[in-house]
């Protein structure tokens, strides 16, 4: 029987699409090269004992009196473990077992930064306790619909992009739940600038919801059109043309700031990236600091994560990455 499982699942960005996903717009997202591990440990008791040492933070609780309840009382959890929580009990349910765990998280995604770091830790948890405890490695589908249930916890009503970018790896066309392939190519490269500003998903997508309550004729449009422009996208990145992809990008940027949700920190680090020769660049994720996103020629990679470093930002350096939620060691 299985006692010690790790897992690991990445991180994400979006090239098109985000929030206009959440209204039913389809969206890109692209899994990276930096990823979330946990390790999940059989304990023989019915205490469950959460650790993120990078975080500094711990949590624990006993099955015995949670489960007896409806659901976990998130009470005394610290805030960025709650989706662990939720991750766990998901897991515990769809095996039908209670067993007390012990579980480690490391990651080299940066917390509430938009590149996808609580849907890693959750879907890496997810499989990681599914191995642990059934011996089986779950499906992707499965692992992401069940790191769904922990995203919500974090992010109030998400799209469920996040979790299943990262449980599939690669790059996906994501609408409401169902997915298509997208093959980016390796004529491109991606530069990551974080702004080292942080910022809540939760509260960002409910201020681009009161911008569409408030103003319905002219949020919902924005919506549509960043749909659109989605499906344009996604037609120029299959031909490569990677100089129409910018474009779009920058538009779709543009959009963005209509509907309130970036920030004068990414603002900086976008008009650097351009002016230093990308094809595009954008805020990626929810917005309102976090990080941006610049595409341009893998020549040219040099010069635009210098003109991020000099305007304040940090660099990620980053690849695509086709490796989705992986069981790397059991013993
Ligand atoms: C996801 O990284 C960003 C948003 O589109 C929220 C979501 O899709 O759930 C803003």
């Amino acid at each position: 029987m299985v006692k010690r499982v790790v897992a690991s699942a990445p991180g994400k960005i979006i090239l098109f699409g985000e929030h206009a996903v959440v209204y039913g717009e389809p969206a890109v997202a692209v899994a990276i090269d930096r990823r979330a591990r946990v390790i999940v440990e059989e304990r023989g008791d019915f205490e469950v004992r959460i650790s993120a040492p990078d975080l500094s933070l711990e949590a624990g609780f006993d099955l015995e009196r949670v489960l007896s309840e409806d659901s976990f009382s998130f009470f005394e959890i610290p805030q960025r473990l709650k989706n662990v929580v939720r991750a766990v009990e998901v897991s515990l349910n769809a095996c039908n077992l209670k067993r007390g765990l012990n579980i480690e998280i490391n990651s080299d995604i940066p917390p509430s930064a938009g590149l996808g770091s609580s849907a890693s830790v959750a879907v890496a948890t997810v499989a990681a306790v599914g191995k642990c405890l059934t011996g089986d490695s779950w499906e992707s589908e499965k692992v992401s619909k069940l790191a769904f249930e922990a995203e919500k916890i974090v992010h109030g009503a998400p799209s469920g992009i996040d979790n299943t970018i990262s449980a599939y790896g690669g790059g996906i066309i994501f609408q409401q739940g169902k997915i298509e392939r997208l093959d980016i190519g390796a004529q491109v490269s991606i530069v990551i600038g974080d702004t080292k500003v942080e910022r809540s998903t939760k509260k960002l997508v409910s201020h681009v919801r009161s911008i569409c309550e408030k103003y319905p004729l002219i949020g919902l449009p924005i919506i549509r059109l960043i749909g659109s422009l989605t499906l344009e996208g996604v037609e120029r990145l299959k031909t490569g043309d990677f100089e129409g992809v910018g474009e779009l990008m920058d538009i779709n940027q543009g959009l963005l700031d209509a509907l309130g949700v970036s920030h004068l920190s990414l603002s900086r680090l976008i008009f650097a990236a351009r002016e230093a020769g990308a094809y595009g660049a954008k805020l990626s994720g929810a917005g309102g600091g976090g990080c941006m996103i610049a595409l341009m020629s893998p020549e040219n990679a040099k010069n635009v994560l210098e003109a991020i470093e000099m305007s304040g930002g940090r660099a990620v350096p980053t690849a695509f990455s086709m490796r989705g939620v992986t069981v790397e060691s059991e013993e």
